[in-house]
């Protein structure tokens, strides 16, 4: 009997080649690094380069970030991956009284240049790649981060790294949205326009799905709603006269790696061919950089349990493995304990290595794209790209993703999908080991990473002390540049890094940008 996948696919005992009638390998494959990039983006891939190891991590002050960061370096991690905290996400100040309790607990908080200088004290900008999730906000941190740059005598254009400045999935699934969706595409489009001229080697934007996945989206959902916020950002900046080859390169994505190896792999390899065949017939991208979907992956946290918090080391490495095998750019592996709590230097050491065991002691490095032609992946991959299409389609139908959003069709959608799985959990037909299985009667005590409460202390003296030394009337003046851009249809990015320069905080630019275009609130179909 077929078994259901995660998206409710059916996945054969056995299949043969009976699977894949007339499929052919010229449309559906091609080689590596070629339309439509099923086999992978570089024609090497990993036998080239391995892909970037890059731990997201961030807590607490700008300090203890740093020092964190120093680490991961020491252990051999390729690429930074900066936390931060909810009240930078939110953009708003550590004094703000809507951050108290918030200050450093999810990430690092930054207020303004001074802790972005020393977030990334002794690290040279020019020699590690950094993403930074943050979307919301995602400009003036950006600015920030160039402005550090420049202080270190970097020049812009030799600034790798990502910002995720993917708000669209903040209204679906994660929530750390501000403006309204106008005004916040119009504050995308200004960054994709701001970085093609100025940080031409930066990623704009990871356009995520990780945590649609982690809200409770299928493999299939998760793509599909990805692809289609995908399309929504390439319009919104061809609409404001870009050339789609102009920005279209720079995009990337953000995809979760659950335990379920095959339909993972089979997952990417679809998302790789619908983008491209998407950006090549519907938006005319003559790139071949534009057609090629680059990925970061995460392992899926929502499959970390609580108990018995070493089992999550075991899936760690399969989901890790799915990643690879489908062909990712840059993948965080998760600490076993951050089911639990923040992970301690040890567990974030041991996920790194995790990463290094794929890496250097398997052989899946050794070749490009191992599941090539398998019978089951390659039905898989066709399955799911087209439940994806059919998803996207339903999209279009309602008038894309924005309009989807705002009638609450993808997060329904996505809801209904975790209650399924939340049903299957709790009758025991989804076996959770540890958890409904293999239980202990009696669990071996953890003791977890705590942030210090007195941040949030020690962050409002640091801005009581900025606030009293810097120019207010300059930053006043910086403050009404960037308000008075933001009503008409200027970069607003380039009054912003002004204001930033003369040490205006992350809170007070959103807030002027809160004056102008109002505040989101979602509507009574979420
Ligand atoms: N042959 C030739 N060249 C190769 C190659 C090969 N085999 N492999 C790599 N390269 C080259 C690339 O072309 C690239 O050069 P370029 O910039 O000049 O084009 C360079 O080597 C770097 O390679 P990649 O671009 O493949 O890898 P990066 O790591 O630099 O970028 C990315 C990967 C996916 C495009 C990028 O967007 C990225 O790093 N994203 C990370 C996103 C991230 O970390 N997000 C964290 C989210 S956590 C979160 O959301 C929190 C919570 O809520 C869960």
């Amino acid at each position: 009997m077929a078994r259901e996948s995660e998206s409710g696919l059916p996945i054969e005992p056995v299949y043969g080649p009976q699977a894949l009638q007339g499929w052919d390998p010229a449309e559906k494959l091609g080689e590596p690094g070629e339309f439509p990039y099923t086999r992978g983006v570089y024609p090497s891939m990993y036998t080239g380069r391995p892909w970037t190891m890059r731990q997201y991590a961030g807590f607490g002050t700008a300090a203890e970030s740093n020092a964190r960061y120093r680490q991961l370096i020491a252990h051999g991690t390729t690429g930074l991956s900066v936390a931060f905290d909810l009240p930078t996400q939110m953009g708003h100040d550590s004094d703000a009284p809507i951050a108290h309790g918030e200050v450093g607990k999810v990430g690092v908080a930054i207020d303004s240049v001074e802790d972005m200088r020393v977030l990334f004290g002794g690290i040279p900008l020019d020699r590690v790649s950094t993403s930074m999730t943050i979307n919301a906000p995602a400009a003036p941190l950006l600015l920030l981060y160039q402005l550090v740059a420049e202080e270190q005598g970097v020049g812009a254009d030799r600034l790798t790294g990502t910002i995720q400045n993917d708000v669209l999935k903040e209204y679906i699934a994660r929530g750390t949205y501000i403006f309204p969706p106008k005004p916040s595409l119009r504050l995308i489009a200004d960054t994709f326009r701001y970085c093609r001229a100025e940080i031409p080697r930066w990623n704009t934007i990871s356009i995520s799905g990780y945590h649609m996945a982690e809200a409770g989206a299928s493999p299939a959902q998760e793509i599909a709603f990805t692809l289609a916020d995908g399309i929504e950002y390439v319009r919104t900046a061809v609409a404001a006269g870009m050339d789609v080859d102009d920005f279209a390169p720079r995009l990337s994505f953000f995809f979760v790696a659950r335990t379920t190896i095959l339909e993972e792999v089979a997952k990417f390899r679809a998302a790789r061919r619908i983008w491209a065949r998407v950006m090549r017939e519907e938006f005319g991208a003559r790139n071949p950089k534009s057609l090629m979907l680059r990925f970061h992956t995460q392992t899926a946290g929502v499959q970390l349990t609580a108990q018995q918090p070493e089992v999550n080391l075991v899936r760690v490495a399969v989901q890790g493995l799915a990643a690879v095998l489908g062909g990712t750019q840059s993948l965080h592996t998760n600490s076993f304990d951050e089911a639990i709590a923040l992970p301690t230097d040890r567990s974030a050491r041991l996920a790194l290595r995790t990463q290094q065991v794929l890496a250097y002691e398997t052989d899946v490095t050794a070749t490009v794209d191992p599941f090539a032609g398998s019978y089951v992946v390659e039905r898989m991959t066709d399955d799911l790209e087209a439940a994806a299409v059919a998803l996207m389609d339903r999209v279009e139908d309602l008038g894309g993703a924005v309009e989807a959003i705002e009638q609450g069709f993808q997060k329904g959608e996505i809801e209904r999908n975790a209650y399924r799985i939340a049903q299957e959990t709790d009758s025991g037909e989804r076996v959770v080991v540890g958890v409904n299985r293999f239980r202990l009667d009696e669990e071996e005590p953890y003791e977890p990473l705590r942030v210090d409460p007195a941040i949030e202390a020690r962050q409002a003296e640091r801005l009581a002390e900025l606030r009293a030394e810097r120019d207010r009337p300059a930053v006043d003046a910086a403050l009404a540049a960037l308000k008075k851009a933001a009503e008409g249809d200027d970069n607003v990015l380039h009054p912003m890094k002004e204001a930033l320069r003369a040490r205006a905080t992350v809170g007070e630019v959103c807030n002027a940008l809160r004056e102008v275009w109002g505040a989101y609130v979602p509507s009574d179909a979420f």
